[in-house]
């Protein structure tokens, strides 16, 4: 299948192109990191943020998966920083200002609001994260973490 890169007037209309092409990207293939590396690379190139990437739990940590952006931490633990603490919540978590939220792990300074989405597997237990980092501040919505957790679920079959 090709891909085009386009740039969207907006994240909505990105996010509205994109989810197809991914749906139709994850039909042809099985492979958790492949396709993690495929919706990573889509989202940074369509959406313009400034880092988005998995992280798998393994064990009693997250350890950073398939990436576009700057290099970023390799280990997370349960309960820690954003993406530890949405894998500990089991929930989406909004973070306007990185700087408000208590125990943020700071990969970067230029990262300034963020998302994190966990990744549900069928045992209902959480198989990972996907986080997504802007360098403006407040920069994610509901319409976002909506968008973003419709891909979660493309990712994992649902
Ligand atoms: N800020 C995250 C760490 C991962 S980086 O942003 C890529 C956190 O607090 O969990």
């Amino acid at each position: 299948m090709m891909i085009e890169i386009s740039h969207y007037p907006n994240r909505a209309e990105a996010y509205s192109a994109i989810t197809p092409q991914i749906r139709e990207l994850l039909r042809a293939e099985t492979d958790l990191i492949a396709n993690m590396a495929n919706i990573a690379a889509m989202l940074y190139s369509s959406c313009g943020f400034f880092w988005v990437g998995f992280y798998r739990v393994i064990g009693d940590q997250l350890v950073l998966g398939p990436f576009q952006g700057p290099a970023a931490c390799t280990r997370i633990k349960y309960g820690r920083g954003v993406c530890g603490t949405a894998w500990q919540q089991e929930q989406t978590i909004i973070v306007p200002d990185v700087e408000q939220f208590d125990g943020h792990i700071a990969c970067s300074n230029a990262s300034k609001s963020e998302v994190v989405v966990p990744l549900m597997g069928h045992d209902g237990k959480v198989l990972g994260v996907l986080d997504v980092d802007s360098d403006q501040l407040n920069d994610f919505s509901q319409a976002d973490a909506e968008a973003l957790e419709n891909i979660c679920k493309i990712l994992l079959g649902c």
